[in-house]
């Protein structure tokens, strides 16, 4: 029976066997930063927070773990992306797109597609936030919430 909301066997699995779910915590590693992105309300309900393991020297992202409260296609996107953006240079990572994370999946159900949205905003959150902590390397006080 095939209906709208299908999954493809791909979605399914990274769905039942996640394996790079979780946090990365700074290990004060020379020359390793990590930093988090965050979309979404994890209080409220769809929420997705990225963790990036990031080598200043080379600008890279060496590793990468997520925490998300969402639906099947949510989960299944975020495993994606970070299978997608390990090894790539921060500015490799920003050019990923929402559907290459859904091909990557083999596709999504149409009225999913938005999930694998909150995987690409969270990959720009922690690249940004990076950048930003990169820029005010001294203020680190005095971050808001
Ligand atoms: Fe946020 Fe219900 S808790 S909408
Ligand atoms: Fe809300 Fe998929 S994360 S429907």
């Amino acid at each position: 029976l095939k209906t709208m909301w299908e999954y493809t066997d791909k979605v399914l699995d990274l769905f039942y066997n996640p394996k790079n779910q979780g946090v990365l915590e700074d290990q004060g590693e020379a020359g390793i930063k990590i930093s988090t992105g965050e979309v979404g309300s994890i209080a409220c309900g769809d929420a997705l927070r990225l963790h990036l393991k990031i080598d200043v020297e080379y600008d890279k992202i060496l590793d990468a773990r997520f925490q998300t409260f969402g639906c099947t296609s949510a989960i299944a996107s975020s495993e994606a992306l970070v299978e997608l953006v390990k090894g790539l240079t921060l500015d490799n990572a920003l050019k990923i797109t929402n559907k290459q994370i859904a091909d990557y999946l083999g596709g999504l159900p149409e009225a999913k597609m938005h999930c694998s949205v909150m995987g690409q905003e969270a990959l720009e959150a922690a690249i940004y936030n990076y950048r930003g902590i990169e820029r005010d390397v001294h203020e680190d006080d005095d971050e808001g919430a």
